[in-house]
Order: structure tokens, then C-alpha cells, then sequence
């Protein structure tokens, strides 16, 4: 088992985790409509921080949105750079290698920058973040990147810190002849220092050749949130107020609660 960061392959990244994308995009332009003044069969402008292997930014910009996204791993950024070259997207899609808590919109976004109507983090991105200072620090970048009346939808696993539990979850899926299983750990969170440590394995396979099976290994940190933890972390940027909440079936139908009740929350922040 190789010990690598599993960004620096974005391709198998890709594979597991773009099974869900039109649903992700068909939320997301949802949202738009209902908490951003947007209007059905027009377009806006969407900023993915962390965009990784770039799924999302090739959907929205195949579906006619401006599309901007950055990422701290440089091989993610050339993935989906590549991708938007081979699907002739790249016109209407700003990529470049940034930090969430420290980005900077670039020049070809225009002086000033332009404001954008959406921008979204999806899959506890967020939880990188490894204190609430840069936590703080994004939120404001991303409200300052956003015209008024735009939002933010921002999805993470939250934390039951009684749980004393190992968490696992299992991912298979399959592209152009490569086979990818991904297997994530989550150890109990400690509650004091606020901290989840996360395993992932992939193994990835090349049915019906003879290229030797890859095999390899990514551990990390994640900064934990419970609810109430959220809830103090947005107050204290009051740029934003939280319209609503949501959860991983990504149902525009399926309004839920702002509490612990279920792990898989999106929140839908709006800048003021
Ligand atoms: C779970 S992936 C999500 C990718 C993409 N948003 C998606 O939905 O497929 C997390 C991404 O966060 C990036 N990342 C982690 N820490 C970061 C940071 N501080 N700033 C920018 N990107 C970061 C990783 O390189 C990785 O591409």
C-alpha cells in the first residue's frame, strides 16, 4: 500500500465521486432559484472553492454557467484544466491554484473582480480548514466574492462527539476501463481539540489488461463542526444569514433542520 495524498490522482477521485454530479448541479441551480433570485433556464456565475478534479466546474460550465474554481493541489487543477480543454468549456471557466482561506479572485475575472451569484463546497471541503480562524477567514472571502443576494451552499458531515464509534464508507465505480474502490475511515472525534482523523484506500484496477492493480493509502485531519459549533462559526461573519438547511440527497424538496439530527447537512448561506 502506497502512502500518497489521493488529490494527487485526481482521475481516480474523479471516477468515485462523479456519480453524483448532474444531481449536485441540478441542486445547486435549485437553490439558485429559490434562494437567489435566479431564473429558470438562465445562467449565472458559479465560484467552486477546493473544485479538486474539477466535476462540478465542467458541469455548470456545459450547462452555460461562468464558471470559476481553484484548488491548493496543482495536479487537481491540471485534471480538470485538461478536462475543459477536451470538452471545448475552457472559454467560460477560470481555474487556478489557491488557498480557501487565503484566495484571491485573479485578474481575468475582471478589476474589481467579479461578484458571483453562486459559489458552493460541497463534500466537507470546509472541514480542511484546520482552524476558525481560516474558517472565519474564508467565509468572509467567499461573501466578499458574491454579490448581495448571492449565496453559498456548503455541505459537511457534522459530529456527534458521544459517538464513540468507527465510521466506514465504501465506494465502487467504474470509467473507461478503470476500476476504482474507495474505502474512508472516520475515527471517533476528539472533542477538545476538535479534530477527526480520516483514512482513505483506494484500489484501483484495470480489468481485462495486465497493469498491475493500484494500491494506496491517504490519512488526514478534518476539523470537526456539531450544529451548535456551526452556528457560532457563521455568527460571527454577519455577511451571511442561513436561509436554509439540506442534506446529501441534494432534494431541493427536503428542507431540514439546523441541528444534530442527521450528519449530512448543506447549508444554504445567503450574503446580506
Ligand atoms: C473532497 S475534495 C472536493 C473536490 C470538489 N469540490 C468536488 O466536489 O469533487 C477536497 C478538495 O479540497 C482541496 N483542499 C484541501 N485543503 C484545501 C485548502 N486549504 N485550500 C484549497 N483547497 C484545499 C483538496 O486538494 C481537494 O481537491
Amino acid at each position: 500500500m502506497e502512502a500518497r495524498d489521493w488529490y494527487d490522482t485526481p482521475l481516480y477521485y474523479d471516477i468515485i465521486f462523479d456519480v453524483d454530479t448532474g444531481l449536485e448541479a441540478d441542486f445547486l441551480e435549485a437553490m439558485w432559484r429559490l434562494h437567489a433570485g435566479g431564473i429558470g433556464g438562465k445562467c449565472g456565475s458559479v465560484l467552486e472553492p477546493a473544485c479538486g478534479s474539477g466535476r462540478l466546474i465542467s458541469e455548470m460550465a456545459r450547462r452555460g454557467w461562468i464558471t470559476a474554481g481553484f484548488d491548493a493541489n496543482a495536479h487537481a487543477i491540471r485534471f480538470a484544466r485538461d478536462r475543459l480543454k477536451r470538452q471545448k468549456l475552457q472559454r467560460n471557466a477560470h481555474l487556478w491554484e489557491d488557498r480557501m482561506e487565503s484566495f484571491r479572485l485573479p485578474p481575468e475575472l475582471g478589476t474589481p473582480p467579479r461578484q458571483f451569484d453562486l459559489a458552493h463546497c460541497l463534500v466537507s471541503s470546509f472541514k480542511y480548514l484546520s482552524s476558525e480562524r481560516a474558517a472565519e477567514a474564508h467565509l468572509r472571502l467567499v461573501a466578499s466574492a458574491l454579490r448581495p443576494g448571492g449565496i453559498y451552499v456548503l455541505g459537511m458531515h457534522l459530529t456527534d462527539y458521544t459517538d464513540p464509534r468507527l465510521t466506514h464508507e465504501r465506494w465502487v465505480a467504474e470509467r473507461d476501463g478503470v476500476h476504482v474502490v474507495c474505502n474512508t475511515r472516520t475515527w471517533p472525534a476528539k472533542r477538545r481539540t476538535r479534530e477527526e482523523r480520516m483514512r482513505s484506500r483506494l484500489l484501483v484496477t484495470f480489468p481485462g489488461t495486465d497493469r498491475a492493480p493500484v494500491r494506496q493509502e491517504t490519512h488526514w485531519t478534518f476539523r470537526t463542526y456539531s450544529a451548535r459549533q456551526a452556528r457560532k462559526l457563521f455568527r460571527t461573519v454577519p455577511e451571511w444569514e442561513i436561509v436554509a438547511c439540506h442534506d446529501f440527497h441534494h432534494d431541493p424538496d427536503r428542507v431540514r433542520p439546523f441541528d444534530d439530527s442527521y450528519a449530512d447537512i448543506v447549508f444554504i448561506l445567503r450574503r446580506r
